[in-house]
């Protein structure tokens, strides 16, 4: 792994340590603490910080808690050389825990502090979920190297991030810190991140180790129903969810934590097939794997493991190098060795591990943060990371049905409805670090940010029952109303799955309400999933999906409002129709009665055959016409070229997209998947012939041996502006079979 190449002297001083190091401070670099907090609160620490991320409770009730409760930060045990990493974001304290680590432990060896830092720090992003739908590696990468600077500058050395999770279920929270549905995409978007975080030199100060979570398969849960149990083919692990982490180990991401659940019946915390033979040997991955917070001790829920010693056990033997929080190395690891029940090879593969990373990181050189950059993202935001999250932000919106009504015009009369559309704190999503409600502009601020002529009435919450008649009153004299619906930030990400994921509350009838007043009506959507649209879809003219956009989300949104931004935005996971189509994914794989008009085929008595949106959909206030699709064989490659013309009155930009079918295969291949896509920005009437390269080698799959297999045959390419509409062409393969050997490793 490129990142943690260090050179001959740190590899020796990482060698002489371990010939230095007793059990137990091996053990101790293998433990990962947070803060407990003392005296009367029943949580940790770490639970704590998932309960204020994840929307549970707020962030002003989490300070309350923080200054009231009295808390052990172990500073015992780091002196004892009992800890090698802490979860933490406040430097200060970082810098005095990190000063006993390095100054009074035996060892010196610096802590490694890791923090989730998943869409921003103090300038938060719009969630990943949404920023996907920017399709752009730039914007992936930006947004992270952002966050680093941050996080950094608060003693953050790691981040609990990019989630690669493959997401196919809208129920499931946590697709809003996923990529999305797509393998291909995820990994342009897992690759972006790892380069985001950690740069050219991951011990440059303003960058910070990735981690690849969760590893593996976590967004395949049961019924989207989060923490719960993945069975699935190899064949389908391999091709559909291992490719974003096998991409970024090669990017070079220093970390990976694994999941919580099981995969065919092993917990992926215990699972050696997976942390030893598919991430470390086959993959090559140099760094170390972490296990998820309290993970270790949650197999004995999964009764895989008798007791916190026996989970201890069955992790350090199947590779899992830190343990999050659940105390199980730290209690039982040593005797353990001691006994011979675990080998010193284990361990010291381990922490030989974590020093490399601390050492790649530069901690030794660099163990304290620098106090000079500590106040620099605590006061008002910095205005250059603010214009890189509203270029985000815009990209972001997908414009998802639009009659006639956008944009609007500038001197346009707005009724503004709706709890969420005057709601900082809801704009945030899911897991914001160091973000905060009050820097978040909303889509009433935005609005009149833009100089927009509006009136606010908010008829509404997420949950509460709507005032008609306080929205007569607001659209008594408005041209249009404009009503921001959707879910608030508790409703998406961890532990947060849903079983209906139609618009929450009464928010549907407050969309029936301003359409019954005959004006032109937009909903403007923020929500962290895909959200189940049937009813929208048919009667509202407008759908702009705003997702949550973070602290620049009213602006961006005003600007696609009034068509001084042209959104560009296509959906990187599928709007089912109904929630009873979930998993709705576009890549599914064929079936012997592919869903029809007749009976006896794969489909719903009571549900359309179709999603509302499809993967890769999104309009423009312009129109994109294809045409002149050609394939041609270049060798190693296929290059498809297709003729893309502006049809419409307005610069734009379309994200062209290729797909592959494999017709007949050894084993059931996906109806489409997702081979390459380029940008077109095109001015009205312009055309231009894009073209589309597709290697060889990444025709192929993996069958359930664990063989990459390159079959010839039948191959159907599709060219379009999203996975549904696209023009076609079947071409016969034959693979040269010198280069097919070459290419069938893993
Ligand atoms: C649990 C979550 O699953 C994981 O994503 C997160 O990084 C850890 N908690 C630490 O907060």
């Amino acid at each position: 792994m490129a990142k943690c190449k260090l050179t001959r002297e740190q590899e020796q001083k990482i060698e002489e340590l371990l010939s230095r190091m007793t059990v137990e401070e091996k053990v101790g670099q293998m433990n990962q603490l947070s803060p407990s907090i003392v005296g009367g609160f029943d949580v940790s620490m770490e639970e704590l910080i998932e309960m204020v991320t994840d929307g549970r409770i707020s962030n002003e009730e989490f300070g309350r808690i923080m200054s009231q409760a009295e808390r052990d930060f172990h500073e015992e045990d780091i002196r004892a050389g009992k800890v090698g990493s802490y979860l933490l974001n406040d430097p200060k304290k970082a810098n005095e825990l990190q000063r006993i680590a390095v100054e009074e432990s035996r060892l010196g060896i610096p802590l490694i502090y890791g923090f989730d830092v998943i869409h921003g720090f103090r300038t938060t992003f719009p969630i990943p979920l949404a920023e996907t739908c920017t399709w752009n590696a730039k914007v992936y990468e930006a947004s992270a190297q952002v966050a680093a600077r941050e996080a950094s500058s608060h003693g953050v050395h790691w981040t609990f991030a990019p989630m690669v999770d493959i997401a196919r279920d809208a129920r499931w929270g946590r697709i809003s810190e996923s990529a999305g549905e797509d393998p291909y995409l995820g990994s342009v978007y897992s690759r972006a991140k790892v380069r985001g975080f950690q740069g050219e030199n991951p011990a440059d100060r303003e960058r910070i180790a990735a981690t690849l979570k969760h590893f593996v398969a976590y967004g395949a849960v049961e019924a989207g129903q989060d923490y719960n149990t993945v069975s699935m083919a190899k064949s389908m692990l391999h091709n559909g969810y291992l490719p974003p982490v096998k991409a970024a180990v090669e990017e070079g991401a220093m970390t990976v934590m694994a999941a919580f659940n099981d995969y065919n019946g092993v917990p992926c915390t215990v699972n050696s097939y997976l942390l030893r033979k598919v991430l470390k040997e086959s993959y090559g991955f140099e760094g170390f794997v972490v296990s998820d917070a309290n993970a270790i001790k949650e197999c004995v829920n999964h009764g895989i493991a008798e007791d916190l010693s026996d989970a201890s056990h069955k992790a350090a033997v199947a590779g899992m190098d830190m343990d999050m929080g659940s105390d199980a190395y730290h209690s039982h690891l040593a005797e353990q060795v001691e006994a011979g029940e675990v080998s010193m090879e284990v361990l010291d593969e381990a922490v030989r591990r974590i020093l490399t990373v601390k050492m790649a990181l530069g901690l030794f050189e660099h163990p304290y943060a620098d106090e000079a950059r500590m106040a620099l993202y605590d006061g008002a935001l910095d205005p250059d990371h603010f214009a890189v999250a509203l270029d985000a932000a815009k990209r972001s919106i997908v414009l998802l049905k639009n009659d006639n009504v956008l944009p609007l015009k500038r001197d346009a009369r707005i009724a503004l409805v709706g709890g969420l559309a005057d709601d900082g704190e809801n704009c945030l999503g899911a897991w914001f670090a160091d973000g905060r409600g009050s820097d978040c502009i909303t889509v009433k601020a935005g609005l009149e940010r833009a100089g927009a002529h509006v009136a606010y009435a908010k008829c509404c919450d997420v949950e509460s029952v709507v005032d008609e008649k306080e929205l007569a009153s607001v659209a008594a004299d408005a041209d249009v109303i404009v009503a921001v619906v959707g879910e608030t930030n508790s409703m998406s990400g961890e532990a947060s799955s849903r079983s209906d994921i139609t618009l929450p509350g009464h928010q549907q009838e407050l969309l029936a309400a301003a359409l019954a007043t005959g004006k032109p009506a937009v909903a403007v959507l923020m929500n962290g999933r895909p959200l189940a649209l049937q009813w929208e879809q048919e009667h509202v003219p407008a759908l702009v999906e705003a997702w949550q956009l973070g602290v620049t989300h009213g602006d961006a949104v005003a600007a696609v409002l009034f068509g001084d931004y042209n959104p560009s935005g296509k959906l990187c996971a599928t709007f089912p129709a109904v929630t009873g189509q979930c998993p709705r994914y576009y890549n599914h794989p064929n079936t012997g009665r592919p869903g029809s008009k007749s009976k006896f085929t794969s489909r719903y008595l009571d549900a359309p055959l179709e999603p509302a949106y499809p993967f890769g959909y999104g309009l423009s206030y312009t129109q994109f016409a294809y045409e002149n699709l050609r394939i041609e064989d270049k060798g190693d490659s296929f290059q498809a070229a297709v003729q893309v013309t502006n049809t419409g009155a307005v610069s734009g930009e379309e994200t062209v997209q290729l797909y592959l079918r494999d017709v007949t295969g050894s084993i059931v291949r996906p109806v489409k998947e997702l081979k390459a896509f380029e940008k077109a920005v095109l001015e009205p009437g312009e055309s231009r012939i894009v073209t589309l390269t597709l290697a060889k080698k990444d025709m192929g799959f993996y069958n359930d041996e664990m063989e990459y297999c390159l079959e010839d045959g039948s191959f159907i390419f599709y060219v379009g502006g999203n996975s549904r509409d696209c023009l076609e062409q079947e071409l016969r393969v034959s693979f040269e079979k010198s280069e097919i050997a070459d290419w069938n490793t893993v």
